[in-house]
């Protein structure tokens, strides 16, 4: 294992009811809250009237920023940043999926000083302070409610990156998998497929000596594909949603991450993906993941980790065959297992042809090659993206 330290701050509030500890929770930080939502899908599902319901029950003066776009970007991040200065802010109040949570962190940092927010998603600035934040999850994915990540757009330069520090990790969050029942069908299936992309992103590392970590990671894999078919088909059950709601939580809070991190580059990939065509996060992972992993077994070095997960996660027999052929077939099994869950798995389905191909490419290598299991260079991107056509 790689050495490491290890803290995670967020107070974590799970399961049926648990908003009942959002209006104590909000006054422990004072009277000013700056609630941020996004399109408005907490208006119709009854979520925001729950949450005022719990903050009014203290006396607290609620400011909003709404319009948190998917894929958030840095004009709603500044609106956000300019409310809370205005306001006297004591709370930041996330309430949505992982873009709202992200734009949250970047409000928490930008309104507790003078700092340009771009330059702190960039790292050519680090905060110093930051406003506390908590959140109602509504939506399972990121893992953003329990981890100290934000990923932000610049949609007038196209660039999106994510960022991270301490001082971001929420106080607390509320997760309650009945708020999650009305997520459509196709936000359902891209939360799994971008919780399993978590677990695969930090399987793919170089570390030796990881056996809790290894099969931690497959176990959740495995719990997504039993799981995933049976949510798809019974959207309000409540079990299917908590296993889900649970799943992503610890696929990126951090805990799979200790002492082996994995490779990344897939997600850096994506990001370039989204930031030129403004794509769903796990619609592009879903289109890149099977190309990335064909990329290690071309090259060798994934071929026993990707033989291995083929056994352990889809039953890919390897009496019969050689590793590099189990790796192929698991490959192929697992796009195959996105694809009936409703993902894409070409580029050429969002309207994203050859003739983007190499912008993508200099947006996902504006700092370099990266990847620290596949080192991708400018012929492993271009090869990807072609792949993905
Ligand atoms: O805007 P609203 O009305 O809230 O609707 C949202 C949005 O349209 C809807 N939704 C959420 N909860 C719902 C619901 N609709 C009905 N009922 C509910 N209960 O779902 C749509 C997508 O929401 P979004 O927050 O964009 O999805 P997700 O949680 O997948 O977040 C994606 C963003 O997170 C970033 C992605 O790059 C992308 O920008 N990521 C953040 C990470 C992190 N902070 O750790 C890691 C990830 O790898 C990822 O990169
Ligand atoms: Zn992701």
């Amino acid at each position: 294992m790689k050495e490491f330290t290890f803290q995670n701050t967020t107070r974590l509030h799970f399961g049926k009811g648990m908003i009942a500890n959002l209006g104590k929770e909000a006054k422990s930080f004072g009277d000013n809250v700056l609630l941020v939502y996004g399109g408005g899908s907490i208006k119709k599902n009854g979520i925001y009237d729950e949450v005022l319901s719990e903050l009014k029950g203290q006396n607290i003066k609620v400011t909003e920023l709404s319009g948190v776009e998917p894929n958030p970007r840095l004009s709603t991040v500044n609106k956000g940043v300019q409310l809370a200065k205005e306001n006297n802010i004591d709370l930041l109040l996330a309430v949505g999926g992982g873009s709202v949570i992200d734009c949250t962190k970047a409000i928490a940092v930008g309104a507790a000083s003078d700092v340009d927010v771009w330059d702190v998603v960039t790292k050519k600035a680090k905060p110093d302070k930051a406003l506390p934040l908590g959140t109602v999850l509504t939506l399972a994915a990121t893992g953003s409610e329990m981890n100290a990540n934000s990923v932000i757009t610049n949609w007038e330069k196209n660039e999106k990156h994510g960022w991270a520090h301490p001082l971001v990790y929420p106080s607390f969050s509320i997760l309650d998998p009945v708020y999650t029942y009305s997520v459509p069908a196709d936000q359902t299936a891209f939360g799994i497929i971008d919780m399993m992309s978590h677990v695969i992103e930090t399987y793919f590392h170089v570390e030796t000596n990881t056996p809790v970590q290894d099969q931690l990671a497959e176990s959740l894999l495995r719990v997504c594909v039993e799981t995933g078919p049976k949510l798809m088909a019974e959207p309000e059950n409540y079990e299917y949603r908590e296993t889900i709601m649970y799943c992503g939580t610890m696929a990126l809070n951090g805990v799979l991450q200790m002492g082996a991190r994995g490779d990344w580059g897939t997600h850096n990939l994506e990001h370039a993906v989204s930031a030129v065509h403004d794509i769903p996060h796990a619609g592009g992972l879903a289109v890149l993941f099977p190309n990335w992993l064909k990329q290690t077994v071309e090259k060798e070095v994934g071929i026993t980790r990707m033989s291995r997960l083929a056994e352990q996660v889809f039953n890919v027999d390897k009496s019969n065959k050689s590793e590099r052929e189990a790796a192929l077939e698991g490959i192929d099994k697992l796009q195959e297992f996105w694809v009936n869950l409703g993902a894409p798995s070409r580029l050429k389905d969002y309207n994203i042809g050859e003739d983007s191909l190499g912008t993508i490419a200099d947006k996902a290598l504006v700092n370099g090659s990266y990847g620290s299991f596949l080192t991708q260079d400018r012929e492993v991107v271009e090869k990807i993206l072609r792949d993905s056509l």
